[in-house]
């Protein structure tokens, strides 16, 4: 991974003094100190390193029965609990030929969608995953038991029963029970780790797994960032500091950009873990997600000339392999070039014309789109924002303003009139 932060105009002074506070909070969060802010949850940190190779053989084991048993696996989960899932499966265009397919549910209560999904319950081979940290939340409870009940229906109880997993909170996750009453095959989410930071836990891994790519490699790709340096003259540290002083100039939004489709839902990860981690006390900065070209095409002419309220952040893949000849007669600029040269000069055309408007422009170079190149990228992020809600004075960790609406929303259920 190669960075090179925006040249926005900061003192190189206050940089410095920014990136040292930051490498003080990374030293902190790295060290076995238990009383900081936050600090009971910071399992994620070393999690590369320690993971126990028996619980990733036991994923992988129970990849491969899953594989033997269905062709669509099912994973219902919200936030945290499918978005790193979806974001690592997306950004390889599914699963691998031959291993099943994944669809993510529980993250809406749209019964369109629902209906959608217990069809193709009633005609194909399904296994099912439940992941909640908590097992409280209502939205993944709901599909859950909805599919459950088509299961147990469809396969009677002694297959149904091999057929679905539960992924929660070792000790507090209210899913337990159940997976303990109907012997339902489970694992665990470590209790100092949250749903935001739990992509290399079971939560990611099975999913992940089922859909046939190598989550060695990602893990790998994570350790490989965990032992990166991210000491204050490094060239990790920096982009937090940046994008943290960016807000202190007014630059409240951060756009995540990418000219590779397939890191759409990384973009969808990306803004949970910014959004969740730094977005309190009346701080942070908005986390956006931008599709390029497709959106210079909506939002170009808001970026260039619009009001300058926002930083942005472009993830570069610098070799794509997969690419396509562009049939155009001798003679003319396209001829004999490829689409992902043109899109190489897309994406530098973007960066100059967006610099030459005075936008601070991140760039985070990845070589190509691999596991453990997504592993980098996960934990970097990870880092970067628990460093960035540090030198805020915020606990990266919690969110507690997720829990309004659902009180809002509990006594509006109650209310409701019973349909059956
Ligand atoms: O980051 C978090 O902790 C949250 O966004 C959770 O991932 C989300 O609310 C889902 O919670 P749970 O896994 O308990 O169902």
């Amino acid at each position: 991974m190669r960075i090179k932060i925006a040249e926005a105009g900061i003192d190189n002074e206050i940089l410095k003094q920014r990136c040292e506070e930051m490498a003080q909070w990374h030293g902190l969060l790295m060290s076995d100190d238990k009383t900081h802010l936050g600090a009971n949850f910071k399992g994620w940190v070393k999690l590369p390193e320690t993971i126990d190779e028996k619980l990733v053989d036991d994923i992988i084991n129970t990849a491969e029965k899953i594989k033997e048993k269905c062709t669509l696996f099912i994973v219902v989960g919200i936030g945290g609990s499918f978005l790193g899932a979806q974001a690592v499966i997306d950004a390889f265009n599914g699963s691998r030929e031959g291993w099943p397919e994944i669809v993510f549910a529980g993250f809406n209560m749209n019964g369109a969608y629902i209906n959608k999904l217990k069809k193709r319950i009633a005609r194909e081979s399904v296994c099912m995953c439940v992941i909640s940290k908590s097992g409280r939340t209502v939205e993944p409870l709901l599909s859950y038991a909805v599919f459950k009940e088509l299961i147990f229906g469809k396969y009677g109880y002694k297959e149904a029963r091999k057929r679905i997993y539960v992924i929660t909170d070792e000790t507090k996750g209210d899913l337990r029970p159940e997976a303990f009453e109907n012997q339902f095959k489970s694992f665990n989410i470590p209790e100092d780790i949250g749903g935001r930071y739990s992509v290399l836990t079971a939560v990611g891994l099975l999913p992940i797994a089922v859909a046939g790519h190598d989550i060695r490699k990602l893990l790998d790709g994570a350790h490989d960032m965990q032992l990166s340096d991210w000491s204050a003259g490094s060239e990790l540290v920096p982009y937090g500091a940046v994008r943290t002083l960016l807000q202190e100039e007014g630059k409240f939004l951060e756009l995540f950009e990418y000219f590779e489709g397939n890191l759409r839902y990384f973009g969808e990860w990306l803004k949970q873990l910014f959004g969740e981690t730094e977005g309190k006390d009346g701080k942070g900065a908005y986390p956006a997600c931008l599709f390029f070209s497709r959106d210079l095409h909506s939002i170009g002419q808001f970026l260039q000339q619009g009001r300058q309220m926002f930083f942005e952040t472009m993830i570069r893949i610098d070799k794509r392999n997969d690419d396509v000849i562009i049939p155009w007669p001798a003679g003319y600029p396209y001829a004999g070039k490829t689409m992902e040269q043109i899109n190489g000069c897309a994406e530098e055309g973007v960066i100059r014309a967006h610099i030459k408007a005075g936008i601070p422009v991140n760039e985070i170079h990845i070589d190509e789109l691999n596991e453990f190149t997504l592993g980098q990228m996960i934990y970097f992020f990870e880092m970067s924002a628990a460093l960035s809600a540090y030198v805020m004075g915020l606990n990266p960790f919690d969110q507690p303003g997720v829990e309004a609406y659902k009180t809002e929303m509990k006594r509006l259920i109650e209310d409701l009139k019973v349909s059956r």
